[in-house]
C-alpha cells in the first residue's frame, strides 16, 4: 500500500459532536436553506453537521431501497457493467418551446456540478496519488472547454437572451425560486454537501462521479433532437469530456479497492451506493421536470404510481397466479418493488393483446364480473388504458401524452421506493452522539495542527480557527504602517517593483563555503516540514469563490493552488517535492494527518505557527478575502530574488536537493507566475470594490489587504526567532535519541517558507 493513500481510508468518520446547532442553524430546514448555507460556507460553517446528516440520510435511504440490486462481491466485470450502463434517450422528450424554461429549472444542478470534487486534494490528501489522480480528472472536466464559473455566465447569458432573468447563484433569491422544483435543489444541495466531506464519503464520491460521467444531463435527455431544440454547446462539450473520463474513474475505483483490499466488498457496496444516489437524483429531477412540463406524469410513470399505490392491499390475494417466472405475490413482496420489470413482464403476458391493446384481457379484469372489479375507479382504468396504448402504439402516445392528465402528480410525493412520503428534502437535524469534547480553545498550535489538517473530520475546530486568524490580523494591523497612503494601480505596481528590485539587488552569488554547516540546513529543512508539507493550503478552499460575481479572483487564486498541487501530476506536487527532499536526507516523519506527526519530538513548537495560521484562514476564503489576497501576495513574493537564489546555491553546495527552492523561484515569478497572479487578483478585487462602493471603501479594503500581507510576518515571528534560539543556544535534539546533534557553528538562517 502507498502510505500516502492512508488519509483516504474507508473507515474515516467525521466528529460532529462539537459542531452542533448554533444560533443560525435553525434556519436550515430544507435543501434550499442548505444550498444557500453551503454556497456561503465561509460564513455558515455551522451548517456542516446538517450537510453531513443530509448526505448520510440519503445514503442510508439508498441502501434501504436499492441494496438488493447491488452486486455483493466486487469483480472487475461488475465494475465494467456499471461503467457501461449508459443512460438512454428519454422516452418522453419535451417540445423545443420548453428548452429555456427547462434550462431555468436545471440551473441549480448545472451550476453546482462537480462541486463534490473541488476539495478532493487538501492538506491531508495533498500527497495521495488517488486524490491527485482524481484532481486531474476534475481539472480536465472543469476545463472542457470553459471553467465552471465561465459556463455559468454563458448559461445566464443564454437564458437571458430568451428573456429569462436568473438570479445569481449566491443570492437568497436564487435558492428561493418557488417556480423551480424542490427536487432540483435537493440534488444541487447534495452535490455541494458531498464536497464538504471528500474523505469520509470518498468511495461514494467515486461512484457518484462514475454515474455523473456516464449519464447525459437532463436537458440533453429531454431535447435529444437538435432539429427540435438546439442546446447550448457547452452541454455537449462537457458530456463529451466526461465520457472520456469513464475509463480513468474505473481505474481509480480499482486502485482504491486494491489499496484497501481487506475491505473490498464493503467499499464496493459504498461505490454502488454513491452511483445509485446520483442516478436516483437524476430520476427524481426527471420525474419532477416531466410533471412540471407535461402537466402530468407520463403514461408509464402514472401506471407505475398506480401499481405502487395498490401494493399494500395486493400482497397475499393472488394465490398461485404467475407473471413470467414468478407468482404475483412474489413480485409484490419484493423490496424494493421493481415496477419497471413488473410492467415489462406484464406487457409480454397473455393479459395483453399486443395487436389491439384496447382489447387486452387486463382491462376486463377490472370490469363488472371481473376478479378485480372495484379495485380501480374510472381514473385508474384510464391510466391502465393509456399506458397500454402508449407502450404498444407509441405513435399515438406521443400525440396523446399531453392529454393524459388524469393523475395530477404529485412527484413531490413519489420517492425512490415508490412509497408515498414527502420527497422534498426536509432536513431534520439530530444532534450527533457526544464524544469526549476536544478543548479546541486551549490547544497549542502544535496540537491544533492535527485538527486543522483534518478539519473535514473535525469541523468543531472552525470557530477557534477563525478567532485565531482574527487575533493575528489585529496584531498585524496595529504594528504595521500602510506603505501606500492612497492606493492606486500605478502606485501599487511601483511598490511591488521596488520590493522586487530590492530583493534582486541584494543577491550576490555564493563565492565561498556557506556560513552555516550542512547540519543547520538539514535541521532547518526538518523544521519547515509542517509548513511545506501543506504547501498551498492557504488556498485549498478558494473554489468557494467561484459562486460569487467576481469569480475571476477565485480563478486567479485557484490557478496558483493548482500549481501547488502539481496540476494533478504527483511529480510536480510541491508537498511531494518536499517529501523527496526529506527522504533524501533520511528525515523520517509520520504522515501529517496523524497525531504522531505533530507530537514528533524533532519539531520545535513554533514550527506549527505558520501552517496553523495558513490552514485556519483557508477555511474562510470569502470572509477574509482581502486579507487572504494580501497574505497570498506576501507568500508568493517571498519566493523571488535574493533569498531563494542564495538558498538554492547553498543547498547545492552541500549536495542537498534544491528542487523545492528552484521550482518556486521559477513559478512564483513576477512576469507571469504566482506573484503576477497575486497582484492581478488584488487589482481585480479593488477595482470591483471601487466600482461598487466608491473610493473610500476601496481604500479601506486596501488596508485590509495590507494587513493580510503583513500577517505572514506576524505569524512567522516566533518561529523565526525560535529557529535561531534553538539552534544557537539549545542545539537541535536528535529525533530518535533526544540527544543534541553535533554542535553548530552558526545559527540557522530564518526565512520565509518556500511557497
Ligand atoms: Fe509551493
Ligand atoms: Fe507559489
Amino acid at each position: 500500500m502507498n502510505p500516502f493513500n492512508l488519509p483516504l481510508a474507508p473507515t474515516l468518520q467525521a466528529d460532529l459532536s462539537q459542531s452542533g446547532k448554533q444560533s443560525g442553524t435553525d434556519a436550515i430546514n430544507n435543501s434550499r436553506d442548505l444550498f444557500y448555507a453551503l454556497i456561503h460556507i465561509s460564513e455558515h460553517y455551522h451548517a456542516l453537521p446538517v450537510a453531513y446528516q443530509y448526505v448520510k440520510q440519503q445514503l442510508d435511504s439508498i441502501n434501504d431501497n436499492y441494496a438488493a440490486d447491488f452486486s455483493s462481491k466486487y469483480s472487475p466485470a461488475h465494475l465494467g457493467l456499471l461503467i457501461k450502463k449508459a443512460s438512454g434517450e428519454h422516452p418522453y422528450p419535451l417540445p423545443g418551446s420548453e428548452l429555456n424554461a427547462c434550462l431555468k429549472q436545471y440551473a441549480p444542478v448545472f451550476f453546482t456540478e462537480l462541486s463534490w470534487l473541488g476539495n478532493i486534494t487538501h492538506a491531508a490528501t495533498s500527497q495521495s496519488p488517488l486524490a491527485i489522480e482524481l484532481m486531474a480528472v476534475y481539472l480536465r472536466l472543469i476545463n472542457a472547454p470553459h471553467t465552471i464559473a465561465n459556463n455559468r455566465d454563458i448559461y445566464h447569458a443564454w437564458v437571458l437572451n430568451a428573456g429569462i432573468q436568473l438570479p445569481t447563484i449566491h443570492t437568497i433569491t436564487f435558492a428561493q425560486q418557488t417556480d423551480v422544483s424542490d427536487e432540483i435543489f435537493d440534488f444541487a444541495a447534495l452535490q455541494l454537501a458531498l464536497g464538504q466531506f471528500p474523505r469520509v464519503f470518498f468511495p461514494e464520491i467515486l461512484g457518484f462521479t462514475l454515474s455523473y460521467c456516464q449519464s447525459l444531463s437532463l436537458p440533453e435527455q429531454f431535447f435529444p433532437d437538435p432539429k427540435t431544440a438546439q442546446l447550448p454547446g457547452f452541454f455537449a462539450a462537457r458530456t463529451g469530456q466526461r465520457q472520456q473520463e469513464l475509463a480513468q474513474i474505473g481505474n481509480l475505483i480499482k486502485a482504491y479497492i486494491n489499496e484497501f483490499s481487506e475491505e473490498t466488498d464493503a467499499i464496493w457496496q459504498r461505490i454502488q451506493c454513491g452511483f445509485r444516489l446520483h442516478q436516483h437524483h437524476l430520476e427524481r429531477c426527471d420525474q419532477a421536470l416531466s410533471a412540471h412540463f407535461h402537466g402530468s406524469l407520463s403514461p408509464r410513470q402514472a401506471m407505475e404510481k398506480l401499481v405502487v399505490s395498490l401494493l399494500p392491499g395486493a400482497i397475499g390475494n393472488h394465490g398461485k397466479i404467475r407473471l413470467g417466472s414468478r407468482t404475483l405475490d412474489e413480485w409484490f413482496s419484493e423490496k424494493p418493488f421493481k415496477s419497471a420489470n413488473f410492467l415489462a413482464s406484464l406487457l409480454l403476458s397473455p393479459y395483453i393483446d399486443r395487436t389491439k391493446p384496447e382489447n387486452s384481457k387486463l382491462l376486463t379484469l377490472f370490469e363488472f364480473n371481473g376478479p378485480m372489479f372495484g379495485v380501480l375507479d374510472d381514473n385508474g382504468k384510464t391510466v391502465v388504458k393509456d399506458w397500454l396504448m402508449s407502450e404498444l402504439n407509441p405513435g399515438l402516445q406521443k400525440t396523446k401524452k399531453a392529454q393524459s392528465a388524469q393523475v395530477k402528480v404529485g412527484l413531490k410525493t413519489i420517492t425512490a421506493s415508490g412509497a408515498a412520503k414527502s420527497a422534498s428534502a426536509e432536513i431534520t437535524f439530530t444532534a450527533p452522539v457526544p464524544t469526549k469534547p476536544v478543548p479546541y480553545g486551549s490547544l497549542s498550535n502544535r496540537e491544533l495542527y492535527f485538527y486543522l489538517v483534518n478539519n473535514d473530520l473535525y469541523p468543531g475546530v472552525l470557530p477557534v480557527a477563525k478567532a485565531k486568524v482574527q487575533r493575528i490580523l489585529t496584531i498585524s494591523r496595529y504594528i504595521n504602517r500602510l506603505p501606500l497612503r492612497h492606493y492606486s494601480h500605478p502606485a501599487f505596481d511601483k511598490y511591488i517593483e521596488t520590493l522586487y528590485q530590492k530583493e534582486k539587488k541584494a543577491y550576490k552569488p555564493l563565492g565561498r563555503k556557506p556560513n552555516l554547516p550542512k547540519e543547520a540546513y538539514v535541521w532547518g529543512i526538518e523544521q519547515f516540514a509542517p509548513t511545506i508539507l501543506t504547501d498551498g493550503c492557504w488556498l485549498q478552499n478558494v473554489q468557494q469563490l467561484n459562486y460569487f460575481p467576481n469569480h475571476t479572483i477565485g480563478a486567479y487564486l485557484y490557478k496558483i493552488y493548482r500549481d501547488e498541487c502539481g496540476n494533478g501530476v504527483q511529480e510536480q506536487n510541491h508537498p511531494h517535492i518536499y517529501q523527496q527532499l526529506l527522504d533524501s536526507q533520511h528525515i523520517k516523519l509520520p504522515a501529517i494527518n496523524t497525531k504522531e506527526f505533530s507530537k514528533h519530538p524533532c519539531f520545535i513548537d513554533s514550527a506549527f505557527d505558520i501552517p496553523v495560521y495558513l490552514m485556519a484562514i483557508s477555511k474562510f476564503p470569502n470572509f477574509f478575502l482581502p486579507e487572504l489576497l494580501g497574505l497570498n501576495l506576501a507568500i508568493e513574493i517571498s519566493g523571488l530574488g535574493n533569498v531563494y537564489l542564495r538558498l538554492s546555491e547553498e543547498l547545492k553546495f552541500y549536495g542537498i536537493q534544491s528542487a523545492i527552492v528552484d521550482v518556486h523561484t521559477s513559478i512564483d515569478n513576477l512576469a507571469t507566475g504566482h506573484t503576477a497572479l497575486a497582484v492581478n487578483a488584488i487589482k481585480f478585487y479593488l477595482d470591483d470594490i471601487a466600482a461598487n462602493f466608491g473610493d473610500d471603501v476601496m481604500q479601506a479594503h486596501w488596508r485590509r489587504i495590507h494587513t493580510g500581507y503583513c500577517s505572514l510576518t506576524t505569524a512567522s515571528l516566533c518561529f523565526k526567532y525560535s529557529l535561531i534560539k534553538h539552534y544557537k543556544l539549545k542545539r537541535p535534539q536528535d529525533a530518535t535519541t533526544g540527544k543534541p546533534d553535533a554542535p553548530p557553528t552558526e545559527p540557522v538562517k530564518a526565512k520565509a517558507p518556500a511557497k
